[in-house]
């Protein structure tokens, strides 16, 4: 913008100056050529009008009088029409030029001309006018005029274009550039703000500069599009949590029903067929929960539970809850968890994230696989990692595994059970808590889900005793 800016100034600044220059010297020619012209006129029609009577001397004395060199530094010369001189001036003061020098012009002259004269190194310019007196005889009268006067003054214009014109463009672009930064400095500003709004601080809104120009307006139109946004959120939440709400009841009920039809005594199919819907109410109530959870997490609900605590120990006892699940399985549990990893946040959610991570890495894994739970602290961050050797996640399906309701084929095809909304309560929370979560997976080799939380504050100086692994525990489930 300002490269274009500057082009353009400088394209206009030196057509203006070629302007300037052209225009100044056809001014200046033509004002000599007239000068020169109405001086050989005046010297035909006042002295040489009356030479028969008054005499050549007379012309020559009035010549010599008005127009010598000395008084207007010019060259004059009047010739008769044989070519003989009648008066020719002297030299002039300034040593200008050197009117002995000056070519002898030949006759007959028929009209008036101009002609361009290099004498000793310097241009004069002269007129010549042919005169008839009113007695008959031929004179022509030349009039000469150095030319450096012309051109001095149109080498110093040269020279105040020549600098001035980069001054005035070097100004403009510092003045324009300071100028341009100015005016979008608040853009600037807004763009930085809006860049920090997300659907989980929709609430904020941008601050309005009382500036009373357009941007005053954009930032009020962009605010109030913010509302609409969070209102549509705020809406949308609702509703997903109104639902969700709204069905446990009714399942709930469901669920005790066929409990309760399930104690009678009934032929065995019927029997066979009402555990089957047990077992899908029990996961209809589980996807209804997940849902519930996710449109709490959504809403903003757990940004305001800040707990101090050990992620490692957290770790440990969350995965000891689920060894029951990979002792089924025969998939060893591992341990490699640091000392003191300490950070903020919802010990019921983060819990929540180590147990989906657990639950799918064992769910993903075939009998006597092993699953490995890391923690350590690094580059000011708790890390969490759980990783396993099991079915991995193939390279198309691994950017959607955190979307709601997805579930690669693969683990369609093979374990049936889950709704595919794990990984989006795992999102949901880290995002709560500010905290990263990657995934590192190869298929058939095995996966890494590694979660990246802020340390509480007064621990991130003390990382190196937090990596010293205070437990690598290996628990073959067996
Ligand atoms: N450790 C893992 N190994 C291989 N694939 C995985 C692993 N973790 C997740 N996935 C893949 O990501 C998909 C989404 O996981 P997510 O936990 O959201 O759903 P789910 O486990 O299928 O169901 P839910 O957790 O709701 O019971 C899974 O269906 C599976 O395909
Ligand atoms: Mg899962």
């Amino acid at each position: 913008m300002t490269a274009w800016y500057a082009g353009l100034l400088a394209g206009f600044l030196l057509l203006f100056g070629l302007a300037v220059y052209l225009g100044l010297k056809h001014y200046l020619d033509s004002g000599l050529r007239n000068s020169l012209s109405q001086q050989t006129r005046s010297i035909a029609e006042k002295l040489l009008v009356d030479v028969d009577h008054r005499g050549e001397k007379h012309v020559a004395d009035e010549a010599s009088e008005n127009y010598s060199p000395e008084i207007n530094g010019r060259f004059l010369r009047i010739t008769r029409a044989d070519s003989s001189t009648l008066y020719q001036s002297s030299q002039p003061r300034d040593g200008s030029f050197d009117a002995t020098r000056v070519p002898i012009l030949r006759g007959p002259v028929k009209q008036e001309f101009f002609r361009d004269e290099f004498v000793g190194g310097h241009r004069l310019l002269f007129h010549t006018f042919p005169y008839t007196t009113p007695e008959g005889r031929a004179f022509w009268i030349e009039a000469g005029a150095p030319y450096h006067p012309v051109a001095e003054l149109l080498d110093d214009l040269l020279i105040i274009l020549a600098f001035g014109t980069p001054l005035i463009i070097a100004g403009a672009i510092a003045g324009g550039y300071w100028l341009m930064r100015r005016a979008l400095q608040p853009v600037d500003d807004i763009t930085q703000q809006a860049e920090r709004i997300t659907s989980r601080n929709l609430s904020e809104r941008l601050s309005v500069a009382a500036t009373g120009d357009e941007i005053e307006r954009l930032s009020i139109a962009l605010n109030r599009m913010i509302g609409r946004l969070d209102d549509a959120f705020q809406h949308i939440n609702r509703f997903s949590a109104d639902v969700s709400h709204e069905l446990r009841t009714p399942l709930t009920i469901l669920r005790g029903e066929l409990e309760s039809i399930a104690q009678r005594r009934l032929p065995p199919e019927m029997l066979e067929m009402i555990g089957s819907a047990l077992e899908e109410t029990e996961r209809l109530a589980k996807i209804v929960d997940h849902l519930l959870t996710i449109s709490r997490l959504d809403a903003g609900e757990s940004r305001t539970l800040k707990i101090r605590l050990d992620l490692g120990q957290l770790a440990i006892s969350t995965a000891d809850q689920m060894r029951l699940l990979a002792e089924e399985k025969s998939i060893s549990l591992v341990y490699e968890v640091a000392e003191g990893v300490e950070v903020e946040g919802d010990p019921a959610r983060l819990r929540q994230v180590i147990a989906n991570l657990v639950d799918n890495a064992i769910k993903y894994t075939a009998k006597n696989g092993q699953v490995k739970l890391h923690v350590a602290a690094s580059g000011g961050k708790g890390i969490l990692e759980i990783v396993d050797n099991g079915v991995g996640i193939s390279a198309e399906a691994l950017p959607n595994i955190f979307e709601r309701f997805y579930r690669a084929d693969l683990a369609r095809t093979r374990y049936s059970s889950g709704a595919g909304l794990g990984l989006s309560i795992v999102k949901a929370i880290c995002t709560a808590h500010d905290a990263e979560i990657k995934v590192f997976s190869t298929e058939g080799e095995g996966s890494r889900f590694r979660v990246e939380l802020p340390l509480a504050s007064s621990l991130s100086l003390n990382e190196s005793r937090a990596n010293s692994p205070r437990a690598a525990v290996s628990n073959p489930a067996q």
